[in-house]
């Protein structure tokens, strides 16, 4: 079969190279790639948001699997155009999707089907959002309604920070028209985890959980980013937490998706926070993680385009139950000087050659190749991933392989995997 991803990030790279070691697959194409996907993969130039050219060229190619990586597409309704042109595609449709892409209808969709979530409100105008704020207990969550590329949620820890958060998505409109309806609820604390779910809109099967490290410096400090590393599986996660997990929030989900009559087919994530009342969904989106892809595929061991297939052809109850690779994954982000707000492209990577094994691998995330080098082409550069029999061999295996890797202003976090439970010994 040939498959066909569509993005350019990390995770694309995450989901090529794991499509790769299916049997199921002969020829793999990603669109529009990066350099780094372009050594196992044959990268084509198309855009994410050309719709019409990605189908011409599925039908050309006779491509038996689509997989769309990014949200866009997926809230702009790439799925569905697809879908009439009769090819098949992992991903849910424009109805579907937005569950990542209205933060309103999402939560909206949390109360009226029992999900557990925090207490939220929801405002079209600034200056009643402002008055709200006179009254509640800080820290608080503001949140715009539509997507704004991981930047559109902040936690504020004053009535001061909120006018002035408000201001920057109502008034200014930062984010555009996803700020038209802001969203403010309560800030929760726990450990927060991340549960990537397949579904074909009948059957819905958790892959393992996952943490991922938002904020850009040690300790959790500093900027909120895309996500600057990630391991699997967590150690607060039993199985008495999965069924919950499953039970409370994933089957509700599903139930919930049909009394709408939308027939939801790919991954669902769910962005969890596990309190002292119990998991409580903070966002769920309508995609693959990014960098939790990077460490969750590395340990699955069920064949990807089997489960791919399954959901398409929503026959995902006859699989059954997934099977993972014992040990753990770790993901260390190297990012460019200044990510997440301005930072330099174009800037020399050395130690990228060498042939690495499924143990430890790089994914590309932003990067190029310029005069026969390498060079950076984004914030986020590269998903360094070591893959061992606990956490603290695979974190040594991710950073022994990081600092063989250089370039001018690399950043990255140190103290990835810190907030397992069990001492990451070493
Ligand atoms: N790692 C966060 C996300 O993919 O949204």
């Amino acid at each position: 079969m040939k498959v066909l991803v569509i993005g350019s990030g990390g995770r694309e790279h995450a989901l090529v190279w794991k499509l790769r070691q299916s049997r199921k697959v002969d020829k793999i194409f990603c669109a529009p790639g990066n350099a780094g996907i372009g050594q196992i993969a044959r990268c084509v130039s198309i855009q994410p948001d050309n719709f019409k050219a990605i189908g011409d060229f599925a039908h050309r190619n006779k491509i038996g699997l689509i997989v769309v990586g990014p949200e866009d597409p997926l809230a702009n309704g790439i799925v569905d155009d697809l879908r009439r042109r009769r090819l098949k595609v992992f991903g849910p449709n424009k109805k579907a999707a937005r569950i990542e892409s209205s933060k309103v209808f999402s939560k909206e969709f949390m109360r009226k089907y029992h999900i557990p979530t925090s207490p939220f409100k929801v405002f079209d105008s600034a200056a009643e959002a402002i008055g709200f704020c006179n009254s509640v207990e800080y820290p608080i969550v503001i949140k715009a309604d539509g997507l704004a590329a991981g930047k559109g949620v902040v936690v504020v820890k004053s009535r001061q920070q909120a006018e002035e958060v408000i201001h920057r998505m109502m008034t200014r409109k930062a984010f555009g028209k996803a700020g038209n309806k802001i969203l403010i609820e309560s800030f929760l604390t726990g450990q927060e985890v991340s549960i990537l779910a397949l579904t074909d809109g009948k059957t819905i099967i958790p892959m393992i959980s996952s943490q991922d490290h938002k904020q850009a410096l040690d300790g959790d400090r500093g900027p909120n980013t895309g996500g600057m590393g990630a391991y699997s599986p967590t150690d607060f996660i039993d199985d008495e937490m999965m069924e919950m997990i499953n039970d409370h929030i994933l089957q509700r989900t599903l139930a919930g998706f049909n009394e709408e009559g939308i027939s939801y087919k790919g991954i669902l994530y769910a962005g969890l926070m596990l309190t002292a009342h119990g998991p409580k969904v903070l966002e769920f989106n309508c995609r693959f993680g990014d960098p939790e892809t990077q460490v969750v595929l590395p340990l699955l061991k069920t064949d990807l385009a089997d489960l791919m297939l399954a959901v398409v052809n929503q026959k995902l109850a006859s699989v059954g139950k997934l099977d993972w690779h014992p040990g753990a994954a770790a993901c260390v982000v190297m990012a460019s000087r200044g990510y997440p707000s301005k930072y330099a492209t174009g800037v020399q990577i050395s130690g990228l050659t060498g042939k690495h094994e499924n143990s430890s691998y790089i994914f590309h995330a932003g990067t190029a190749r310029k005069d026969n080098r390498w060079v950076t082409a984004g914030g986020r550069v590269l998903g360094v991933m070591g893959m061992d029999k606990d956490l603290r061999s695979a974190l040594n295996r991710a950073y022994r392989l990081v600092h063989k890797i250089k370039f001018d202003g690399a950043q990255y976090r140190k103290d990835i995997g810190f907030r397992a439970t069990k001492p990451v010994e070493g």
